[in-house]
């Protein structure tokens, strides 16, 4: 018998639900019936690495549930999160005449999520979309939320909207076929979630529990995320925990060329921060080292070679940045974290202190 699928409730304007177990893309048909009710036209975006394994179970499920489905196939890759890709999206929709009835269906990981997100947010000022993630970083963190972005050459996520999913619904059985640096990228933004706010989570991190639990791992850091999302949907204030690693991370992507991965800078960012936090005596008891243990556990790097004032100046055109200020979250433990506002210019040293530390 397969395992129950669980449900977690979103409350945010419109509320949705995350439905999370196996074998649901060949189902999406029928689970998505309530949110999305047949008969309309579901555009399915994916890429050219998920399209090959996922787009034929979702459309034959999707028809046979009585919608009628268009496949739209971008190349894969953080290079396509660009205006060009999204151009090419909202050309695809409007020539096949979609409605403000219809929808569009994210399936694939983060990069996918954004675009068909993002597209779906502007096309006729917003169309619904569910999001179908295939990749444990989209499943713990970037379809739930309504946070969609495209790369711009200044930086990162520097456009975008937000637009909660009509629905989730995350398979887990597409992780079971994730190449190994593609389920740890994922698990970064899942430790992530253990350090933000609850140290069992984490502890399940440092002994395995990620490859053993997946589903229960997504669940609990879903819920954690559905909470911190409902009291706080458009990142004025508690959300902004969410970036823990993100300032340095996306600091790294930038100065990467974005060739090391999304979840990959973020566990640097967080090792990173982490040792500047305890460093300059901003945590409560010492963090980095089990930081750095359980990202190393989970083949995550804990350090980069960028030079502090390289990644300072491109985590001076991060979004984070108000005025001369730049919000920080510092984890204070394990399972507690807060933001730190300072000075921009004070920015180096800190990173400094976080590469040397
Ligand atoms: N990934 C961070 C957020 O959704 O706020």
């Amino acid at each position: 018998m397969s395992d129950p699928i669980r449900r977690i409730p979103v409350s945010t304007s419109p509320p949705y639900t995350v439905s999370i177990g196996g074998g649901l893309l060949g189902r999406c048909g029928s689970l998505l019936a309530e949110a999305v009710p047949a008969p309309c036209r579901v555009a399915v975006i994916t890429d050219s690495a998920v399209g090959p394994l996922y787009l034929e179970t979702v459309q034959e499920s999707l028809k046979g549930a009585g919608y009628d489905t268009i496949p739209y196939v971008f190349p894969a890759g953080e290079g396509s999160k660009n205006i060009e890709t999204l151009s090419g999206i909202l050309e695809f929709l409007a020539e096949e005449r979609l409605t403000r009835t219809d929808c569009v269906a994210a399936l694939g990981g983060g990069v996918t999520g954004d675009m068909a997100g993002f597209a779906a947010a502007c096309y006729l000022r917003g169309i619904r979309c569910v999001q179908l993630p295939t990749t444990l970083l989209s499943a713990v963190d970037s379809s739930v939320g309504g946070k969609t972005a495209i790369d711009l050459q200044a930086g990162k996520n520097l456009a975008g909207a937000f637009l909660q999913p009509a629905a989730v619904l995350c398979d887990t059985d597409c992780l079971k076929t994730l190449p190994p640096d593609v389920f740890a990228d994922g698990a970064a933004e899942a430790i992530k979630t253990g350090v933000l706010c609850d140290e069992s989570l984490f502890g399940l991190f440092e002994n395995g529990g990620l490859a053993a639990e997946p589903a229960e791992v997504i669940a609990r850091c879903v819920a954690y995320k559905a909470g911190v999302v409902e009291r706080d949907e458009r990142e004025q204030g508690e959300r902004r925990l969410l970036n823990l690693g993100h300032t340095v991370g996306h600091a790294i992507e930038a100065c990467s060329g974005y060739t090391v991965p999304h979840g990959h800078a973020v566990a640097a960012g967080m090792a990173v921060i982490a040792r500047a936090a305890e460093a300059l005596g901003w945590t409560e008891e010492p963090v980095a080292g089990r930081i750095a243990r359980c990202l190393e556990q989970n083949s995550l790097p804990t350090g980069t070679a960028f030079p502090a004032e390289a990644l300072a100046r491109a985590a001076s055109a991060d979004k984070k940045r108000a005025g001369g200020d730049i919000t920080l979250v510092i984890p204070k433990r394990i399972g507690l974290c807060a933001l730190k506002k300072i000075p921009v210019g004070q920015l180096p040293a800190v990173i400094r202190a976080g590469l040397e530390g």
